[in-house]
């Protein structure tokens, strides 16, 4: 299934970030640690959806791992992380939208973890491009291809329990969500 943004990150985003680079690991790093913990919650959640919870594993161990080379690039710069956290102000924009029955909840989830791992493909990919320091740009390319493998893997997870109409229909009316939340956002040094 593909998945396309409504909204196309200007490239100059990336000259912000990179000029605020220690203030975008920071983020970065929470971001990593976050969806990690999401992968876990929607198994603490839905218990019973046996059919996805080695997969929801093991996306949340590469999260982690994730979290382990952002803190490993932080300390070879020697930054340290800072508790400082940013207000969630993408997912703020998009959770009021997640419908509420059990069923409707959980798919929502899963689309809206693929589409928020997308754009996190779109801007490491930008961040990757416009780096000067061989080691962030070695970085940050080797990342968005991994994250790449993500999205198809929660639109995957959702076809266990969903028909791929059902899937695609929504996927299309969250997609123009994050759009429109997306390009209202100011911008930050930050991953969403
Ligand atoms: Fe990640
Ligand atoms: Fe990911």
């Amino acid at each position: 299934m593909e998945i396309k943004l409504k909204y196309d990150t200007p490239k100059e985003w990336a000259n912000q970030v990179l000029e605020n680079l220690d203030e975008f690991l920071q983020d970065h790093a929470d971001a990593e640690r976050k969806v990690s913990t999401m992968c876990m919650s929607i198994v603490a959640k839905y218990p019973d959806r046996s059919k996805i919870i080695a997969e929801l594993t093991q996306t949340a161990v590469e999260e982690l791992l994730h979290f382990k080379q952002v803190y490993e690039l932080m300390q070879k710069r020697g930054l340290t992380l800072n508790g400082k956290f940013n207000q969630d102000t993408y997912l703020k924009g998009i959770l009021p939208h997640v419908r509420t029955s059990r069923d409707g909840r959980f798919l929502d989830r899963l689309i809206i973890a693929s589409i928020a791992e997308m754009r996190g493909v779109e801007r490491f990919k930008l961040v990757g491009e416009a780096a000067e320091e061989e080691d962030i740009k070695k970085f940050y390319t080797n990342l968005y291809q991994q994250e790449k493998a993500h999205v198809d893997l929660f639109l995957k997870m959702a076809t266990h329990y969903f028909s791929e109409e059902e899937i695609k229909e929504r996927l299309e009316e969250l997609l123009i969500i994050e759009g429109e939340v997306t390009s209202k956002l100011p911008w930050r040094p930050a991953i969403h």
